[in-house]
């Protein structure tokens, strides 16, 4: 895209997108400048395609179910999977962790508005006795993996234009909660500009475009972009452990689930849960035409989710996406590269915007569209893809809502449980009701134990062992 204004103004005209400009006269000289740069950043070819076939064609294409079928997965050893098989995995994953073959990666661009929480979604306090954030509790997960394997991992985090100066000051103000920061690498995603209904780039201000995120499926040409990939291959690493910021319980680099994508030569891999109900929030995974995709719980008809297998007597598409996934590096950049790339999708949403006298408008109701992509779209485009179980407990407890499902609270009990459950099957005496909650608040730090083998390693090396009492905290075993 030329950067010369006459003619970037132009393109804008003779694409119909004239408005953009419509009070270019009125700004400052340093308010023209920021207008300009950021139509610099707008592919204006992309948008038209994406209006014609999202916007005028009236909303998303249906959901084509026809053909559409439960897609196959491994199974826990619990649930009636091969023990043998997943010991094998497990020893490839340990062992791609030994060789530093891992990075972890997390998309932390979002917005965070259901949560009503203001400020990078990261820096949200979650753990029960010391309050710690989500993004602590990564650090140090991933700080205390890369101590046992003898090999520091590298981290990548994605953040957005809105998010990421106020990310990068939180990791600095808290001394990146003891991490190398030379390991941490913290990249924007893109954005794109919203539009009416009538396919018009819609101004925020008059001097700026109402621009957005691209969807954590931006992270893949983000990754390509920001010189993520080419770091990885420098540092010898082939693999990215995906997942989502608002997840404290996932195992950031799971040595049983990276073995089994790394076994099977697979291009992305993704775990799953047994769906809790049917009308959890959580994307499905299916086969079409012989290909891996998941079908996001908003799309997959209602009918289809309560359907149950005459067997099992279970949920026929149970298998429900916890945004986990192992990604090999050179399919993103085949991926970022690709002619195609990923499918966008249409949210529409209510976009504060300005009148034709500049005034802002505060809409009640959408007013436009924005377009979004979904990285688990990539799914179809992999080779070998494979979808690997693994026990909720163990992996998912996201905080998205302030209330309810999915909130602080349940989050919390989450965690409480799991140390409960930990001390327990190490022989300790938590008093604990038939809920698996603790009869008082105590805490894990990742330090000491960040899943349950490393729980075990540092429990067995503490002598004496403690009592176990309300605001309990064990600290690191080091
Ligand atoms: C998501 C998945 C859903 C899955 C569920 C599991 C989608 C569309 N759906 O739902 O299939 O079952 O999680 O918890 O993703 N993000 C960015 N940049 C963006 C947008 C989002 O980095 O532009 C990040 C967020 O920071 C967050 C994650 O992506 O870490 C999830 O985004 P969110 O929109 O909250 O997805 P969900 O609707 O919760």
């Amino acid at each position: 895209m030329t950067t010369d204004p006459e003619s970037l103004i132009e393109s804008f005209r003779s694409a119909g997108q004239g408005q953009v400009f419509a009070f270019y006269e009125k700004l400052a000289p340093d308010a023209r400048s920021r207008l300009l740069a950021e139509a610099a950043e707008i592919d204006l070819a992309e948008i038209d395609r994406l209006v014609r076939t999202l916007v005028r064609a009236g909303g998303s294409p249906a959901v084509d179910v026809d053909g559409l079928a439960p897609a196959p997965y491994e199974r826990l050893p619990g649930h009636g999977g091969d023990a043998s098989a997943w010991s094998a995995a497990k020893a490839a994953g340990d062992a791609a962790l030994r060789a530093g073959r891992v990075a972890a990666f997390t998309v932390a661009g979002g917005q965070g508005t259901r949560l009503g929480y203001d400020g990078p979604k990261g820096t949200f306090e979650v753990t029960p006795v010391r309050h710690h954030s989500l993004f602590r509790v990564f650090t140090e997960k991933i700080l205390a993996a890369g101590l046992r394997y003898g090999r520091p991992l590298h981290w990548f985090i994605m953040t957005s234009h809105q998010n990421h100066e106020a990310t990068e000051a939180y990791f600095r103000e808290n001394l990146h909660f003891g991490m190398d920061p030379a390991r941490i690498h913290f990249f924007r995603q893109g954005r794109m500009p919203a539009v009416d209904f009538s396919g018009k780039i819609l101004l925020e201000t008059q001097g700026s475009l109402a621009l957005s995120p691209d969807g954590h499926g931006g992270s893949l040409r983000a990754l390509e972009r920001s010189g993520a990939l080419d770091l990885m291959a420098s540092e010898g690493i082939d693999t990215l452990s995906y997942f989502q910021v608002d997840n404290p319980l996932v195992r950031c680099v799971d040595p049983a689930f990276l073995g089994w994508h790394l076994a099977r030569r697979s291009e992305m891999s993704s775990k799953m849960v047994p769906k809790g109900y049917p009308e959890e929030k959580l994307g499905h995974f299916c086969v079409r035409e012989g290909r891996l995709v998941v079908i996001e719980y908003s799309d997959l008809p209602m009918a289809l989710q309560r359907e149950t297998d005459p067997l099992t007597g279970g949920l026929r598409y149970e298998a429900g996406s916890i945004a986990i996934h192992a990604i090999d590096r050179e399919f993103v950049r085949r991926m970022a590269r690709g002619d195609g790339g990923l499918p966008f999708h249409r949210a529409d949403k209510k976009i504060t915007t300005v009148d034709s006298e500049g005034r802002e408008v505060r809409p009640a109701k959408a007013n436009g569209v924005k377009f979004e992509l979904f990285v688990f779209d990539a799914l179809p485009s992999a080779g070998n893809p494979v979808v690997v179980e693994t026990a909720r407990a163990d992996d998912f407890s996201p905080v998205k809502n302030a209330e309810g499902v999915d909130s602080p609270a349940t989050c919390r009990d989450d965690q409480l449980r799991q140390f409960t459950r930990w001390l327990r099957r190490a022989g300790a005496a938590v008093p604990a009701g038939a809920s698996g909650l603790p009869g008082f608040p105590l805490e894990v730090s990742p330090l000491f134990g960040y899943d349950e083998d490393s729980f075990m390693e540092s429990w067995s090396r503490m002598s004496p062992k403690p009592a176990i009492a309300g605001g309990l905290v064990l600290e690191s075993s080091k």
